[in-house]
Formats: structure tokens, sequence, C-alpha cells
């Protein structure tokens, strides 16, 4: 058994966790910044960096203190490395790295989209590789066969705005707080998603790639045209996103051999999506796992499970190991056309 301290920065949210290779999870804590970037309509790099300064380390002493443990009883450090916003990301680095120096133990420097793709495993022991996985944040949308720790193949990407971007942008034009999806997925709840015809980008296109930018640029429409109710506004965009998300995965499973379909990250704490989803995974003969509201979102459980994962792999990392504010889980995907950053 091995303890792993997992610490996260990279985007918004500062957190730290402690969890063991036994699934037990000792205590986590969470700290978002949402007040701080609510009057922007989204994530201020700098305030978000100077924010994971402030927070990080009482959220390291707090879970340490909450599960009666020392850092001298931890087996190994895991911190996130990349992908995000580089003055964040450093920070849980670097951290990291300070207390593997000066308690003699293992760093692992993880990428934060291997923290979502293994988080359904943390609370489902189950779950065995290969499985397809819909990785839907705020910075990602990508379908990935996972077949084992660090073994990832990109099948598809967006073109341009992640799923959870798209929810972002929707919620802004709606005048609706940040982050968007939440706040889209309670004001759908009052809505038709028959009301306002939206687009669908891509949908039956033989390769399974995403794309959101027209359905931004629709709501954009319909938001100015003054003749739609806002909460049918966020239901149809809802129903949308819906209607994308299922396609392409159905298509990317009609050519995948993995018996499960996972969804995680952010936009997987989505009802509506978890339920689709579902659907499609029974309507396709495949089992079905999504992680709890909670480990979709951005929290340190996951990377310090992936930590675990990594650990009993042996992959761990020099004390080196650079931030990166790039760093796809697939190195070896071919860009895609028009996915310009978000490849
Ligand atoms: O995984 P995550 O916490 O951070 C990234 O790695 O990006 O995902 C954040 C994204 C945001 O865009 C947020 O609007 C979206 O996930 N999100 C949701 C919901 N909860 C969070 N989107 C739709 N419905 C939700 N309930
Ligand atoms: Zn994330």
């Amino acid at each position: 058994m091995a303890l792993i301290l997992g610490l996260e920065s990279s985007c918004d949210d500062s957190a730290a966790a402690l969890v063991d290779s036994d699934r037990r999870v000792l205590a986590q804590a969470v700290v978002g910044q949402n007040d701080a970037h609510q009057p922007f309509g989204g994530v201020v790099p700098e305030i978000a960096a100077r924010a994971q300064v402030e927070v990080l380390p009482g959220l390291i002493r707090q879970v340490l203190a909450e599960a009666e443990k020392t850092v001298g009883e931890i087996d190994a450090v895991a911190a996130t490395a990349g992908p995000g916003l580089i003055g964040g990301v450093m920070v849980a680095l670097l951290a990291g790295k300070g207390i593997a120096l000066a308690a003699g133990k293992p760093l692992i420097a993880v990428n934060h989209l291997e923290g979502h793709a293994l988080s359904p495993r943390l609370v489902d022991p189950g779950l065995g590789f290969p499985y397809l996985l819909l990785l839907v944040s705020g910075g990602h949308c990508q379908l990935l066969e996972v077949r084992g720790v660090g073994d990832y193949q990109r099948l598809a990407t967006t073109i341009d705005d992640a799923a959870g971007e798209a929810f972002d942008k929707a919620a802004k034009l709606l005048g609706l707080g940040y982050p968007g999806g939440p706040a889209i997925e309670a004001l759908a709840r009052e809505g038709d998603a028959k009301a306002v015809p939206l687009p669908r980008p891509l949908l039956g296109s033989p390769e399974p790639h995403f794309s959101f930018a027209g359905l931004k640029s629709a709501v954009q429409r319909a938001v100015a045209s003054g003749t739609h109710r806002p909460a049918d506004i966020a239901a149809s965009f809802q129903q949308a996103v819906v209607d994308c998300l299922v396609d392409r995965t159905r298509r990317a499973l009609s050519s995948s051999d993995s018996p499960t379909l996972v969804v995680a990250g952010g936009v997987a704490a989505n009802e509506k999506i978890r339920t689709a989803l579902a659907d499609l995974a029974a309507e396709t003969g495949k089992e079905f796992a999504v992680p709890p509201g909670w480990l979709c979102t951005d929290n340190a459980a996951m990377i310090a499970w992936a930590g675990a994962e990594r650990l009993g792999a042996g992959l761990i990392d020099r004390l080196d190991a650079p931030a990166r504010a790039r760093w796809p889980l697939d190195e070896g995907a071919v860009t895609v056309r028009g996915a310009g950053v978000k490849a």
C-alpha cells in the first residue's frame, strides 16, 4: 500500500489530497477562484497564478492535518506538471519538488489530462483497460483509447473550442456567471430544449472530431434577436452539445474494440450529458463508467490517484521535470486542421 500526496494548480482550482493505492481518499480539499474571475467571464492567468501561491500551501497543511499524517509518512508526491496556465502549473510542481526533496520522497509529474483519464478507476476497481474515453473539460474535448497507464491513443479532438469552453462562452452571452457549465445546466431546467433552432457542427462527419465555435455564434445571434427566453436558449444550447457529443462518440465507438465507454472531465458533471452517454453505451452494448461529480471537475484526488497508478508502474520523475503549458496525452497524434493550440 502506498500513500500519495496529490497537488493541483493548473487552472483556477487549488487542490491537495491524500490518496492511497487501495483507493482510499484520506483527505482532500479544493478551493476555486470563481469570485476572482467572475467579473471577467473567464479565467485571468495572472490572477489565477497569484491565488495559487496564496492558497495551495494552506491546503497541503490542511489535508495532512485532517488525515493525521506527516510528509515523512507519504510514499510519493504527485503534482500536476501541465498542461495548463504556466504560472499556476509551476506552483504545485515547485511545491511538490520542494516536499519531495525535503522529505526524500519520489516526485511524480502528472499530466492533468491523465488525472482526468484515470479518475474513474479511483472509484471503480472493476474498470480495466482498455476503455474509450470521452474527455470533456474547459480546455479539452477529445476521444481517446486508454490502453494502460501512460498509454493513450487520441482518436479525435476539437477543431476550435472545447466543450466546457462552449458552455462558458454561452453562459457569458446569456449574462450568467463563471463557470458557465453549472449555470447553464441550472437555467436549462426551466427551458424548452426544442425552442431555439441551433446547429450541431460536424454531426455525421466521418472522423469523430468536434467543433463548437459555430454553435457559440448561433447562441450569440439568438441572444441578440431578443425573441427567445434565456432559459430556452440555455436548454437548446445544452441539447445541441449533448447531440454533438453523442454523435461523435457513437462514431468513435463504431471502430473501437474497447468494452467500456468512460466520460471524464468537468463537463461530465452535467446530468444530461451523463445520461445521454449512458444511453449510448447501453444502445451499443458497452459498459459505462463516469466518476461522481466531485471527481469530474478539477481536484487533487485524481492527481494523487494518477500518481499511485504511475508509482505502481515504476514511473517516477526527476526533480528537474519541466512545467509544461502544452502537453498532449498522445504525443504522436497528428495535428488536426483548424485545431490550433487546442490540438
Ligand atoms: O475539468 P475542469 O474542472 O477543468 C479543466 O480541466 O478545464 O472543467 C471545467 C469546465 C468548465 O468549462 C465548466 O463550465 C465545465 O467544466 N463544467 C460543466 C459543468 N460543471 C463544470 N459543464 C457543463 N455542465 C456542468 N454541470
Ligand atoms: Zn481539468
